[in-house]
């Protein structure tokens, strides 16, 4: 019996792997028929918004300014992003509030640079309501948000001369945008998701090549003893960005690098593919840096943005794949 038992099954194997197998090339053809292949997939965007939507944005010119009261405010704003160290930093001359960076060094040109992280839209579009305090937020709590997070600072008093000219520089340079409209080149770049993670190994290489002549391979960067500021600014380390700034969130990372790095790069010029941009900011984003209290932000789960590396989360994503993605599903 149990001979026969065991003659019968074996005769019948392989019979049963030929159905498995052809059942299984029909679900595979299946599924290619219904999904598109990976190549043939949308690619994400964090905005969407296609650029011919958009009207230019002419910058105004600091060479028309006169001496009035309002133009010398405008002129010391300007100053201000340009050079926040010499004012600001811990050797400042107004005070010592930041961490010797200038706005400039993320805000490209004193904030003027097509995607170089420009404030083209701040005048049209604040005070509006963010997710990140959930709360509608003036210019002043946009502007204390960077001392305090990008600058790893404190803010500064509203009332204060430096407060009024940064906002009156910052007006100015969007007074000509009407209300509603969006603007070319604004902020930064939002570079489609790729299909992975992004790849700290890749970009430590990428890194080597590409930015450690002038950020040095401590991310440190170079200071420049005579402006109290950085020849090259810090990537990472104690004089660097806190974990609650905005270029903590890779994708803002990757975005401002596609367009604006090495130094010199523009947006019809770019010297990195979307991956390596994605890659490097991922390494750079792992090395460590100042941290900073966060209970307060993203007070609705539902409004964090795929790449915010700090549960808790509305899904069930992990905090690692919320960190360098991938983000694709994360979004949708
Ligand atoms: C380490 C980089 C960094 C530095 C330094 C920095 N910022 Fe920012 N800033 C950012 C990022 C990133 C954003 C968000 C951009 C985005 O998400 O599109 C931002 C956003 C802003 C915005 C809002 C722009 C908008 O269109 O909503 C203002 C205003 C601003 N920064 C002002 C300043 C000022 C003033 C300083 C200097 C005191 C400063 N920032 C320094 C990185 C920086
Ligand atoms: C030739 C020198 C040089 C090279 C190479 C270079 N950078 Fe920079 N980088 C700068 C300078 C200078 C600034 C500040 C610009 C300013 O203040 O106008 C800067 C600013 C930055 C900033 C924003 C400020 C900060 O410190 O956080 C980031 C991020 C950055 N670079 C990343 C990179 C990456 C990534 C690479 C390589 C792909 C790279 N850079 C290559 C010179 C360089």
């Amino acid at each position: 019996m149990q001979e026969k038992k065991e003659h019968i099954s074996t005769n019948r194997f392989p019979l049963l792997l030929v159905g498995i197998i052809a059942a299984t090339l029909i679900f595979v053809g299946m599924v290619i028929h219904f999904f598109p292949s990976p190549d043939a997939a949308p690619s994400y965007s964090a905005k969407n918004i296609p650029i011919s939507d958009t009207i230019d944005w002419i910058k105004p010119d600091l060479q028309k300014l006169t001496n009035s009261e309002a133009d010398n405010q405008i002129r010391y704003g300007h100053d201000l992003v340009a050079n926040t160290a010499q004012y600001l930093g811990p050797q400042g001359s107004v005070r010592h509030i930041s961490n010797g960076m200038n706005c400039q060094n993320c805000h490209l040109d004193a904030g003027t640079k097509y995607l170089g992280n420009n404030y083209a839209a701040v005048a049209s579009t604040y005070p509006k309501f963010r997710e990140r305090s959930g709360t509608m937020e003036s210019i002043y709590k946009r502007v204390n948000d960077c001392f305090q997070r990008s600058l790893n600072g404190i803010a500064i008093d509203t009332n204060s001369a430096e407060m009024q000219a940064i906002k009156a520089y910052i007006l100015w340079l969007g007074k000509d945008i009407a209300k509603g409209k969006k603007i070319k080149g604004v902020g930064i770049a939002d570079l489609p998701y790729l299909p992975r993670s992004a790849d700290t190994i890749n970009g430590r290489s990428i890194y080597e090549q590409k930015c450690q002549s002038c950020h040095m391979a401590n991310g440190e960067g170079i200071r420049n003893p005579a402006t109290h500021g950085h020849q090259y600014p810090p990537l990472w380390g104690e004089h660097s960005y806190n974990i609650g700034a905005g270029l903590y969130r890779v994708s803002r990372l990757a975005g401002y690098v596609k367009y604006n790095m090495p130094l010199g790069t523009t947006y019809d010029n770019p010297q990195l593919s979307d991956e390596q941009a994605w890659d490097v900011a991922a390494y750079i984003n792992s090395r460590l840096r100042p941290s900073m209290n966060l209970s307060k932000d993203w007070p609705k789960l539902n409004g964090k943005p795929a790449d915010h590396p700090f549960g808790p989360y509305a899904d069930s994503f992990s905090v690692a794949e919320h960190k360098f993605g991938p983000f694709g599903p994360i979004a949708a």
